[in-house]
């Protein structure tokens, strides 16, 4: 690994842009120092003129290998970890999953057997909670110890992860106890799956109706009741993948009120829409590439949600990337879309789609490394070691080329999945060098570092100190 210099380039952190020369010792940052005033002789050189230097992106939204809907997401954690290097995310934070009678333990240890020698990048795990009994309560503190200090709960999928509000109220407050984090998928998912039965019996069964039967309101209440039970619990919230604006307002009043309420969107909800959903004129199949939960809205959301990143009141870009293929997976819900399988494509193509916000002028250069990087490692327990350019900072950098072009595609992306939902489609900027603790491991869209499989880390993470 030896001794890195990356010269002539601009650093942009969450707060700051300029000029410095960065140089990288073993697997941390060593000096950000003025352009050309770094003693020493380093083993590689990097010439960043004319680019940005900037923090490793962090998706905390990721689900490898899910088992979903009767099959498994497609990318594993080899080749989806592979393919966020290739989109300049040097982390990940997955999901475990506590499965109904089962303990904590045994979910991670699962998960431990699913990633352990095939990650090829750092990474951490959430877990799934599918109930709040005194032994998963007491459970919590153990995941703690091993560094899984924020947990996801449901209050959609019914018979699969839905739990009461009972029991999320119950979770939350010893979340309160342990410093922990609970997360939330919230949308209302009993009365939504009235609407579904309904929808298929009235003889309703293409992908569209995947989002015509869970409407914006079933979030938007759904979100409402997860701040009222933090608040009542006393605790801080995350709001997983927010689609929609009246969600993003029930955030909003939260935050008003000084509540330490929080949330992430991502890129589908914000690049992506029902239109989408709906195929093409002669192929409505094709939207089944487009079905993940909270579905996608009508576009006038875009705004709303862009608007929300600007001002502060969605702290997070994550990507819920949880893809499946279109042949043999998507397909198993022709006739009946409750049975394709929920999720997209997205844990490579995050910063390259947001880049296109920054050259909009929707979001700054600092704020696009806020949302993708600083703001994740400091809601969950990694700011310090991961999230910024700083010294003694894990060396997690990518030299980003901002006039290179790319266009994506399945066959231009690297992501293990027979379809893009963005193909064709040109972004400008893309990174050129991605390191990884240090290690070059991409170069040019290329794999570079002798290892792949496995020599990725788990990151143990700090409880939630916001
Ligand atoms: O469609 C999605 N989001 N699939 C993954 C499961 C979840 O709810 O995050
Ligand atoms: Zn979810
Ligand atoms: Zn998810």
């Amino acid at each position: 690994m030896g001794r890195t210099l990356i010269k002539g380039g601009t650093v942009i952190t969450a707060s700051d842009t300029f000029a410095a020369d960065v140089w990288l010792e073993g697997d941390k940052v060593a000096a950000l120092a003025a352009p050309g005033t770094v003693p020493g002789t380093a083993d590689v050189v990097v010439d960043a003129t004319g680019q940005y230097v900037i923090p490793g992106g962090i998706d905390c939204h990721t689900h490898m290998s899910l088992p979903f809907g009767g099959t498994t997401a497609s990318d594993d954690f080899h080749t989806g970890t592979v393919a966020a290097a290739h989109g300049g995310t040097t982390t990940i934070v997955d999901f475990a999953i506590q499965s109904k009678g089962q303990s904590m333990r045994a979910g991670l240890d699962a998960w431990f057997a699913k990633s352990e020698g095939q990650v090829a990048v750092d990474y951490g795990f959430h877990m799934i909670m599918t109930e709040a009994n005194p032994s998963t309560l007491d459970d919590m503190a153990a995941m703690i110890r091993e560094g899984i200090t924020s947990f996801k709960m449901f209050m959609a999928y019914p018979g699969v992860f839905l739990v009461d509000d009972q029991q999320i109220f119950r979770a939350m407050q010893r979340a309160g106890e342990l410093g922990a984090l609970i997360t939330m998928h919230a949308e209302i998912g009993l009365p939504i799956d009235v609407m579904v039965q309904q929808a298929l019996a009235a003889g309703r069964t293409a992908p569209v109706y995947h989002a015509l039967t869970r409407p914006e309101v079933a979030e938007a209440t759904g979100t409402e009741r997860a701040i009222a039970l933090a608040e009542m619990a006393g605790v801080p919230v995350y709001m997983v993948h927010l689609s929609a604006q009246r969600a993003l307002e029930r955030v909003m009043e939260a935050r008003d009120r000084g509540l330490p309420t929080y949330a992430e969107t991502c890129p589908q909800y914000l690049f992506c829409s029902e239109d989408d959903l709906r195929g093409d004129p002669g192929d409505e199949w094709k939207g089944a590439g487009y079905v993940c939960t909270p579905p996608l809205r009508p576009k006038h959301h875009h705004e709303h949600l862009w608007r929300g990143l600007r001002n502060y009141d969605l702290q997070v870009v994550a990507t819920d990337h949880c893809p499946f293929c279109m042949k043999g997976q998507k397909e198993l819900g022709r006739g009946d879309f409750s049975k394709i399988p929920n999720g997209m494509p997205g844990v490579e193509t995050r910063l390259h789609l947001l880049w296109e916000g920054v050259r909009e002028g929707k979001i700054s250069m600092n704020r696009f490394v806020e949302i993708t990087s600083t703001a994740p490692a400091k809601i969950f327990g990694m700011y310090g070691q991961k999230g910024t350019l700083a010294v003694g900072a894990d060396a997690d950098v990518v030299v980003w080329d901002p006039n290179r072009e790319k266009v994506l595609g399945k066959d231009t992306l690297h992501m293990n999945v027979d379809y893009s939902p963005f193909e064709g489609k040109k972004v400008i900027g893309t990174p050129s060098h991605v390191f990884s603790r240090g290690e070059l491991v991409v170069k040019d869209d290329q794999w570079v570092a002798k290892q792949r499989q496995g020599r990725g880390r788990f990151v143990k993470r700090s409880t939630f100190g916001l």
